[in-house]
């Protein structure tokens, strides 16, 4: 497994209290753990091994001036993992990220099984979006044309973000599909009404976030 904790570790005392696991889904190649790499480290990963079950990945992003976890969980493409390893991961999901290659017109046709595989864990009301990967690649002529996949996208009601987790011009789209995610989610949490005297007056009500759900602790073993 691979952890990236920098910021907490940096920041002693740094008080993290809210935690947003994303799952990140795809055929094999498409570039899933290069795109959480990106995300995470900043940088492209250069040489990306297929992914054996799930790796681990976080990063702490701050929203309305708190501090969010999101945890990714890059799960392996490839069949002969999936079966085995990587449905137990989908516990207390929050949202979903889908990756197709845009040069490999059969991983985008996968969408539609994946999509099955969200649905049969009751995910279809969580935050999705759909990512093509690997822009950077062959011509415009040769890679899926955005208003097919775009088609598709507003077919699963999932934003559509182009990308390429190797280019370092990209990775503001990289940084917006999971801060979309992210921002979703924190906007998502229950609101708790709290009453307020004397500041505009009697009974003036509050809207609040409430406390939100930590991590399983049978899950944070997970990430050794
Ligand atoms: P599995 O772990 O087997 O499911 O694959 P994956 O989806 O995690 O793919 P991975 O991130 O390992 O990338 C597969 C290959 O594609 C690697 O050789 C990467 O270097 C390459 N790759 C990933 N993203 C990009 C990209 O945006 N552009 C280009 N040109 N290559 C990429
Ligand atoms: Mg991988």
């Amino acid at each position: 497994m691979i952890m990236s904790e920098s910021v907490s570790q940096q920041v002693p005392g740094l008080n993290l209290n809210k935690v947003f696991k994303i799952i990140v889904l795809g055929d094999s190649g498409v570039g899933k753990t290069c795109l959480t790499y990106r995300f995470c480290e900043g940088q492209f990963l250069d040489k990306s091994e297929a992914t054996i079950g799930v790796d681990f990945r976080e990063r702490i992003v701050r929203i309305n001036n708190e501090n969010i976890r999101l945890q990714l969980w890059d799960t392996a493409g490839q069949e002969r993992f999936r079966k085995s390893m990587v449905q137990h991961y989908y516990r207390n999901v929050h949202a979903v990220v889908i990756v197709y290659d845009v040069t490999k017109p059969e991983t985008f046709h996968s969408i539609a099984s994946w999509m099955l595989e969200v649905e049969s864990h009751g995910l279809m009301k969580s935050p999705r979006v759909l990512v093509g990967n690997k822009c950077d690649c062959g011509t415009a002529e040769s890679r899926l044309a955005t208003t097919y996949a775009q088609r598709l996208a507003d077919k699963y009601g999932m934003p559509l973000f182009e990308t390429s987790a190797l280019l370092d011009a990209e990775c503001g789209t990289v940084e917006s599909i999971f801060m979309t995610l992210a921002h979703k989610l924190y906007s998502k949490q229950p609101l708790r009404v709290i009453s307020v005297q004397g500041e505009n007056g009697p009974g003036t009500v509050k809207l609040a976030r409430k406390k939100p759900r930590t991590t399983p602790p049978n899950e944070s073993c997970l990430c050794s």
